[in-house]
């Protein structure tokens, strides 16, 4: 195969027997049975046993004897059939060994600082395991992840190839853009005081591609968020970006339904029931609490103001009349879950800002558990009984109080009761659009800030609200939802300087704001910009939910720590004086 070796430590099989060759990777394990070495040998396609018999080779056996764990080999010999008792029928090469009178050590190695076995490996602290990154990359799993990654990239960029559109590449040193993270900024030598910013996506970039008339732009794009991470979060991260040209939502959501099927094909999980489902954001907080509903199970929150409009139940009562939400999940199978369960959960509800959390266990005689069922005549416990679908074994939920508070409060509940109950399945991929978020939120200063960004269209029956009720605007913006993970986002834009301008003023940027950070995107738009939306998919995401990854970090070969530092380059690092000057700063260093 190449002058230095024939075949890789995953290709031998029983039709290889007889054959004369040549492998080479590292020592996985060294096992000396009775005077004969058996080497596994391992490189990314594979693990073959060379076995070395100093009837074979005196020579050969004095060199396998010393190779210890992860050195470095060349090994030479004959295919022969594993006698059957020995075949280990879990590998490919299983049922043979190569029988070796030639070895020589390529290279050897440092004893490991942790064992690189799958198992043993993991229980290691993740700092040893990210300091040593190239050592747990070599496990057969990360190695997949990595093939997976780049076997996924290419169905993605042949799908959008196939659709017409172009990859183009946008600058890393570039200005500052509001996806609403915090940016990492590059000074400039060149220009004093000035900086760069690094782009937490390509967004405007994009746009005015589609002003230059690239109709079908992507990017497999690097994007750079300082924020606060999280398992499904990285300061650097991949996204499949894309903007189109003379298209509506609906042929933006039909292209990346197709990009679905596409990528989950090439990473083995088979063909997407197309189309993918919609929901409306209002429906997804309603049934799920959630704006990424998990739609791998049921436990949907369910209404009950109907039925305690004329409760006797003054705390319930009251919410109805004064316009609030009385809703339940049914959390079946939990009705013995510990009290400190429930008091965990009692607390998650006061820091939600609800007063309490009514329950009712259902007991295996049929009765109710229930510190609120006094209070509740016959027809409502009926009415309830038929509403929720209860059951024995079951334990209800009841939250009460502003939908706003109720909603997300019950989304989070749903989740954790469900994996207590062990009711999500595992090998399920559910997908969803969610469409029609809100314009615009209200964030932690109580200011009007954009949900998506300030670039998104509203509906245009909903503009003369800018003014009057801002909050009840929807935008034209979607989200693609993947087994309750936020997968990607994006909208229809403005894509008339007037009324961009409009939106910034709605968002309070000042004159002077909105002509330094976006008078070339209004400048721009005002030369016959072409109705366009698009979207971005987080990759790395993607890649963490269908390799079943538990973080964002398996599936990325150099991550960050959880401090935002790679502690194998040891980055970030301290620069010297005279770098500091070139780009004219000096450090104000709070005392530690
Ligand atoms: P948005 O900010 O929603 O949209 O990002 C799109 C997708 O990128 C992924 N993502 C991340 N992945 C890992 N680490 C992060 N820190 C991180 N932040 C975001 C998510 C998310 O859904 N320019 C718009 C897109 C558009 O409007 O076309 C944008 O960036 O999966
Ligand atoms: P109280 O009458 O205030 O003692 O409340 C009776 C039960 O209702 C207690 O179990 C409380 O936890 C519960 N409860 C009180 N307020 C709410 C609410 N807003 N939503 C759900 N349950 C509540």
């Amino acid at each position: 195969m190449t002058k230095m070796r024939t075949h890789t430590c995953g290709e031998l099989s029983k039709n290889s027997v007889g054959q004369r060759v040549t492998l080479c990777g590292w020592a996985d394990t060294v096992r000396d049975h009775g005077g004969v070495i058996f080497i596994d040998l391992r490189d990314r396609y594979g693990m073959t046993q060379a076995i070395f018999d100093p009837r074979d080779s005196q020579e050969a056996w004095d060199i396998a004897q010393a190779v210890r764990g992860e050195y470095v080999v060349c090994v030479e010999g004959t295919v022969e059939m594993r006698p059957a008792d020995m075949a280990n029928r879990k590998l490919a090469t299983g049922e043979i060994e190569v029988r070796c009178n030639v070895i020589r050590v390529l290279n050897k190695s440092a004893t490991p600082p942790f064992p690189l076995d799958e198992m043993q490996s993991q229980r290691v602290s993740e700092d040893l395991r990210l300091t040593y990154r190239y050592l747990y990359l070599r496990r057969k799993r990360m190695q997949d992840n990595l093939q997976m990654r780049h076997k996924v990239a290419m169905a993605i960029r042949t799908y959008l190839d196939q659709a017409g559109f172009t990859e183009v590449e946008t600058p890393i040193l570039t200005k500052s853009t509001p996806e609403g993270a915090r940016d990492y900024l590059v000074p400039s030598r060149v220009v004093p005081g000035t900086f760069f910013a690094l782009p937490q996506a390509p967004q405007q970039y994009k746009q005015l591609l589609m002003i230059a008339g690239t109709d079908r732009y992507f990017q497999v794009a690097r994007c750079f968020r300082d924020e606060d991470l999280r398992a499904d979060r990285q300061p650097e991260f991949t996204q499949i970006d894309m903007e189109m040209s003379f298209v509506t939502q609906d042929d933006i959501m039909a292209i990346v339904d197709g990009l679905v099927d596409a990528f989950m094909r090439a990473s083995g999980h088979g063909a997407v029931q197309l189309p993918i489902p919609r929901m409306t954001y209002r429906e997804a907080m309603d049934r799920f609490g959630s704006d990424k509903p998990d739609l791998r199970f049921g436990m949907e929150l369910t209404s009950l103001n109907d039925i305690f409009e004329e409760t006797g139940f003054k705390v319930f009562g009251k919410v109805v009349a004064d316009g609030g939400v009385v809703k339940a999940i049914n959390a079946k199978g939990l009705a013995n879950v510990p009290i400190r369960v429930v008091e965990d959960w009692t607390e998650l509800a006061k820091e939600a800002g609800l007063a309490g959390l009514a329950f009712i266990r259902v007991q295996e005689d049929g009765t109710w558990k229930s510190p609120i069922v006094k209070f509740f005549s016959e027809a409502e416990q009926a009415q309830l009984r038929k509403r929720l679908n209860i059951e024995v074994g079951d334990l209800i939920l009841f939250a009460a109080h502003r939908a706003e508070i109720v909603n997300p409060f019950l989304g989070r509940l749903r989740l954790l009761a469900a994996t207590m109950a062990g009711a999500i399945p595992e090998d399920k991929f559910v997908f969803t659009w969610v469409t029609e978020f809100p314009l615009f939120e209200v964030n932690d200063e109580g200011r009007l800030s954009s949900m998506h960004h300030p670039f998104t269209a509203p509906f245009p029956e909903d503009l003369e609200k800018l003014q009057t009720a801002p909050l009840e605007m929807r935008a034209q913006a979607y989200d693609i939802v993947l087994n309750g993970t936020e997968l990607g986002g994006g909208s229809i834009r403005i894509h008339d300087s007037e009324t961009q301008s409009k939106m910034f003023e709605a968002l309070k940027f000042s004159r002077e704001e909105i002509s330094d950070r976006f008078g070339h995107l209004i400048r721009a738009l005002s030369f016959g910009a072409p109705p366009h939306g698009g979207i971005a998919l987080g990759f790395d995401r993607l890649m963490m939910l269908v390799t079943g990854s538990e973080s964002i970090r398996d599936v990325i070969a150099f991550p960050k720590t959880q401090k935002a530092m790679d502690i194998m380059m040891n980055a970030p690092a301290k620069v010297d004086a005279k770098q500091l000057r070139d780009v004219y700063l000096s450090l104000n260093l709070p005392e530690t």
